[in-house]
């Protein structure tokens, strides 16, 4: 199908071409210098101690859960509104999981009461996920974190650069919990098709990813080409979580626009905020959040009525939506396997939002949100 407006686009250049065609003339593939550059470079910009490129976010999330010490009995407390990989990971190392609500219509973050309320002897690690780039209630959530020896593991799918205070301190998402964890799938701010990163203060937990993301072998495989050892040890049963040099190339030329990208982000949601202004069903969550602080991943929106109707709806004017997400407890695998929704009458969009996206974009898929909603009115 071909859409008048999509839901996303990435914004890939003659950068990123040349980058990958360098890689290939190179001629080594996997994990080496151009990865080293691209954490090294991830990382100070981050102003965290270490990142580590993993093979996607849902590799990172399933370290971090090893890093944070989850294993069979534990239990991990999650957001229920999120990707189900933030609740997968627990389960890869035996965890249950608790899955706790959003704030409120107006900040669909995770709940810090709901996280008090969920909260057992059993209890090991709190899950937090940025939703749509706006950061979690963080002090909150640290302090509870605190009060009762948790880690807590930051899911910056959405977030990379988002940032909040922490006291008086400018902190990004991923450099306030034990471990951050970022996608760059091919619809995130930031992509190389497939990838993620790992962001830790903590050497040892730094030392250990490194061996964990390469089958728990002391030795990378590019030193043996580069003849600085001949052979290696298995410390750890590990995985292959590593990342590419062709994707990492792809990283480091994305890690470059990402300001410029995100502040595109933001004057599209500021253009999407003022075109929703005063309309009575629709509700805009986080409009006392300044843009300024969040990456703007998501445009999302409250809409009286039936997600699929007006999904088609919109779809027949050219307009793709989305809707992030079903609740994890309605799938069968993390709950009731019953769909249910978490906002009464209202139901959760995600509008298109791209960094290229123009004024009159925004103002044609307002404009078709409007017929659709006057049309409904009528009926
Ligand atoms: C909130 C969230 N967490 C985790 C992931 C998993 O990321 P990846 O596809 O890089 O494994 C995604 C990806 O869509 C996501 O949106």
């Amino acid at each position: 199908m071909h859409w008048t407006i999509p839901l996303t686009e990435p914004s890939l250049g003659a950068e990123e071409v040349d980058a990958v065609v360098r890689v290939l003339q190179r001629g080594w593939l996997t994990t080496g210098p151009v990865t080293e550059e691209f954490e090294t470079a991830f990382a100070r910009k981050m102003r965290v101690k270490h990142a580590i490129a993993v093979s996607n976010c849902t590799a990172a999330l399933h370290l971090a859960h090893l890093l944070c010490g989850v294993s069979a009995g534990d239990e991990v407390i999650c957001p229920d509104l999120s990707f189900v990989a933030s609740a997968a990971a627990g389960r890869y190392n035996g965890a249950t999981i608790r899955l706790a609500g959003v704030v409120s219509q107006d900040d669909l973050t995770i709940s810090p009461k709901a996280i008090e309320s969920l909260l057992t002897h059993r209890t090991k690690a709190i899950v937090v996920m940025h939703y749509a780039g706006f950061p979690c209630r963080m002090e909150e959530i640290l302090a509870i974190a605190r009060r009762n020896g948790l880690r807590v593991i930051e899911d910056c799918a959405h977030a990379p650069f988002a940032w909040t205070r922490i006291g008086h301190q400018a902190e990004f998402a991923g450099a306030i919990g034990d471990v951050g964890c970022f996608s760059f799938f091919g619809n995130k701010n930031m992509t190389t098709g497939e990838g993620g990163m790992l962001t830790t203060n903590d050497d040892d937990m730094a030392r250990r990813a490194r061996l964990l993301r390469s089958h728990g072998m002391t030795v990378p495989s590019f030193d043996r080409h580069k003849g600085h050892a001949s052979g290696y040890d298995v410390v750890e049963v590990g995985y292959n979580y590593r990342l590419d040099e062709i994707r990492s190339a792809i990283g480091l030329c994305q890690l470059a626009k990402i300001d410029q990208l995100n502040e595109g982000r933001r004057q599209v949601s500021a253009w999407y905020r003022e075109a929703l202004q005063g309309l009575e069903e629709i509700q805009v969550p986080f409009l006392d959040r300044p843009l300024e602080q969040s990456s703007c991943h998501l445009m999302p929106v409250l809409v009286h009525g039936s997600y699929p109707e007006i999904k088609q709806q919109l779809a027949n004017s050219g307009v793709q939506v989305s809707q992030h997400y079903q609740p994890i407890s309605s799938f069968t695998a993390f709950g009731s396997g019953a769909a249910h929704s978490p906002f009464g009458p209202w139901c959760l969009l995600s509008l298109p939002l791209s960094p290229q996206m123009s004024r009159e974009q925004v103002r044609y898929v307002t404009d078709c949100l409007r017929e659709v909603l006057a049309q409904k009115q009528l009926v």
